[in-house]
């Protein structure tokens, strides 16, 4: 059955203060609910809408829970020239990454390269976030974190590791920045949202029921409940277990087969572990020349030929370059059920001023 995809087109500067201020009334205080807000808001800008706005009901419910801390005293464990590990109280991810970058920076402004780890974290959705603003216009940056189970192993049954998300970015001058950013799994859970809500097919190959069984039916069983293939078998799996030298054994934090389910487990702490690395460019070669490269890099890929009918070959970092373009100049796209959330969720804490941020109601074709 076909369904229409309503949206409402909602300009980025009125959406961040209403969000944070229904956040700050849950407690959270203002500096940190704007940065969990813009966090949210450059994910939908991005077009990376698996984890924009439709997760603010579920940290929300995991708030209410007593299972994420609205307050987010992060602190340093211990610390060297160029390292830290640090400690987010079980508070915001975004607020714990964000710390945690700005410390990695300026470690690496001054001694080259740093390595910034992190536990007792929370989600931090989209890695390429934290990677895009780790790197800047002057470093190269990776960063990654750990989840719980959900990914199979190849030939294995039921749920073996996290799809443990990581992402490289580097600056790319005019065309912005080389920015891949993927999990270990075939398609991310977030996204099971936008096949429901339009009741698409899933692509083959990305999700087994819990009976193992291979689905492309997005209602084949609960959403907390599907098991997401790796992306290129051993090599999505491999890379998935790699990430946990990275995040968990790194930072001394849980196995990701310790973490509880985000979606189902609401009122159990997940303890997540997360690493900022960032490596200045200048340590190596002039900051020009290699943007200048980057720009080269990407003029080629561009150049390659495709077959017929197919688009022009795009860099890592494009689709979400492009998306950025189009969101700041014309809004976001929000989807009508999660402005429906925003809005009950604005009500039941007393936040007006939903009737002037959603006003444009679209029935996309
Ligand atoms: N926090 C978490 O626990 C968690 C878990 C899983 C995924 N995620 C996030 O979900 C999002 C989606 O993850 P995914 O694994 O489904 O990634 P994806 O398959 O959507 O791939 C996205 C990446 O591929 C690049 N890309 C897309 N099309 C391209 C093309 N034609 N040519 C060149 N590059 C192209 C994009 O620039 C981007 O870097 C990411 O932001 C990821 O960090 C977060």
């Amino acid at each position: 059955m076909e369904v229409t995809d309503v949206r409402y087109r909602v300009e980025v500067s009125k959406l961040i203060p209403f969000a944070a201020e229904i956040l700050t009334k849950y407690g959270e205080d203002p500096e940190d609910a704007a940065i969990t807000a813009e966090a949210l808001a450059e994910a939908d800008i991005c077009g990376v809408r698996s984890h924009g706005f439709v997760r603010f009901g579920q940290y929300i419910n995991r708030v209410k829970q007593g299972s994420l801390a609205v307050k987010t005293p992060v602190s340093i464990i211990s610390e060297s020239r160029n390292t830290a590990l640090l400690d987010g109280h079980n508070g915001f991810g975004f607020v714990v990454c964000q710390k945690a970058l700005e410390i990695a920076r300026a470690k690496a402004e001054k001694s080259n390269i740093a390595f910034v780890s992190v536990k007792n974290s929370n989600h931090f959705g989209a890695a390429g976030i934290w990677a895009s603003r780790l790197a800047g216009r002057d470093m190269v940056a990776f960063v990654g974190t750990n989840a719980e189970p959900i990914v199979s192993a190849p030939g294995g049954l039921g749920r073996a590791i996290g799809s443990n998300p990581f992402s490289w970015a580097a600056p790319a001058g005019k065309y912005g920045q080389l920015c891949l950013d993927i999990s270990a799994g075939a398609m991310a859970q977030g996204k099971i949202w936008e096949y429901r809500r339009l009741n698409k097919p899933f692509p083959p190959h990305c999700w087994l029921g819990p009976d193992g069984v291979e689905t492309t039916d997005p209602f084949y069983t609960d959403f907390a409940e599907f098991i997401m293939m790796p992306f290129g078998g051993h090599k999505g799996f491999g890379l998935a277990v790699m990430m946990e030298v990275f995040t968990s054994l790194l930072s001394g934090g849980p196995l990701d087969a310790e973490i509880p389910s985000l979606a189902r487990d609401m009122d159990k702490q997940q303890h997540l572990t997360q690493f900022f690395c960032a490596i200045s460019v200048e340590t190596f070669r002039p900051l020009a020349e290699f943007v200048g490269d980057s720009e080269r890099l990407i003029e080629y890929l561009h150049s390659l030929p495709v077959k017929e009918g197919a688009a022009p070959v795009m860099y890592p970092g494009e689709p979400e370059f492009i998306s950025r373009r189009a969101a700041l100049k014309d809004g976001l796209l929000i989807p009508e059920t999660v402005v429906r959330e925003l809005n009950e969720l604005a009500e039941s804490v007393g936040v007006a001023g939903a009737a002037q941020i959603f006003d444009q109601r679209l029935e996309m074709s």
